[in-house]
């Protein structure tokens, strides 16, 4: 049997990944599989007092957790322990813990396996950080998303508002580095393009010509749509 179609799409915070990710996957009929969820959900259950159980007492507390998918495209839901997560994994603070938790190497371990087998069962666009490098080095089309630091705190500032929340840009911006420099840093599956992915700069493009550009590729990578 032929393995199911994937796409991955990797980027650094803001870049319009979650956006991106379900319009594509509403256009090409896949599943979407947000992993920076899989980290935060994860973040906020296992985090306490700011830090997160070390060794075989996180491969046991792992070892609890479990995650599927039902549905495709927008529509997609990720459960875990067969609930879906709620909006505050969305917050900033969970972002920040969702990155130090990436940098744990049992937790790195136990979602590549989780992110395998889902990519095994349904077709996807896999959404994430190390997507195109680390997880999925095979799919057959691999986009890599980016664009300015400003660029991605303004539209973070307006996501959040959408969300009833309110940031200040410069702190928002300040973060962002932080967790750019985080991410392309870590030893661990650091944020970086595959070799083979397709490079597109979101900067000074709206969301239907980032998404246009995405079909394209996908296109040419084999998947009508
Ligand atoms: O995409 P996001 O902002 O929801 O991700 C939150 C954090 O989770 C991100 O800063 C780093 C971590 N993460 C990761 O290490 N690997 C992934 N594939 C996805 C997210």
């Amino acid at each position: 049997m032929s393995r199911p179609f994937l796409l991955t799409l990797d980027g650094p915070a803001g870049v319009g990944k979650s956006t991106t990710a379900r319009a594509l996957a509403a256009s090409l009929g896949l599943a979407c599989l947000d992993t920076g969820a899989m980290f935060r959900i994860l973040a906020l259950a296992l985090g306490r007092n700011g830090d997160f159980p070390r060794g075989r007492e996180m491969a046991e507390a792992l070892a609890g957790f479990s995650f599927a998918l039902r549905g495709t495209g927008a529509a997609t839901i990720l459960l875990c322990n067969g609930r879906p997560a709620g909006e505050e994994i969305r917050t900033e603070e969970a972002g920040a813990m969702a990155s130090r938790l990436g940098l744990i190497p049992e937790v790195r371990s136990f979602l590549k396996t989780v992110q395998r087998n889902l990519g095994a069962v349904f077709p996807l666009v896999a959404e994430g950080r190390d997507m195109g490098t680390a997880i999925f080095p095979a799919a057959p089309c691999k986009l890599f998303l980016d664009a300015r630091p400003e660029v991605r705190a303004l539209r973070r500032q307006r996501q959040l508002r959408e969300m009833g929340l309110e940031e200040e840009f410069d702190d928002l911006l300040r973060r962002i580095r932080e967790r750019d420099e985080e991410d392309r840093n870590r030893p661990l599956a650091p944020l970086r393009p595959a070799p083979d992915a397709v490079l597109v700069d979101t900067s000074d493009l709206n969301p239907e010509e980032v998404l246009a550009l995405c079909v394209r590729a996908a296109r040419r990578a084999g998947r009508p749509g």
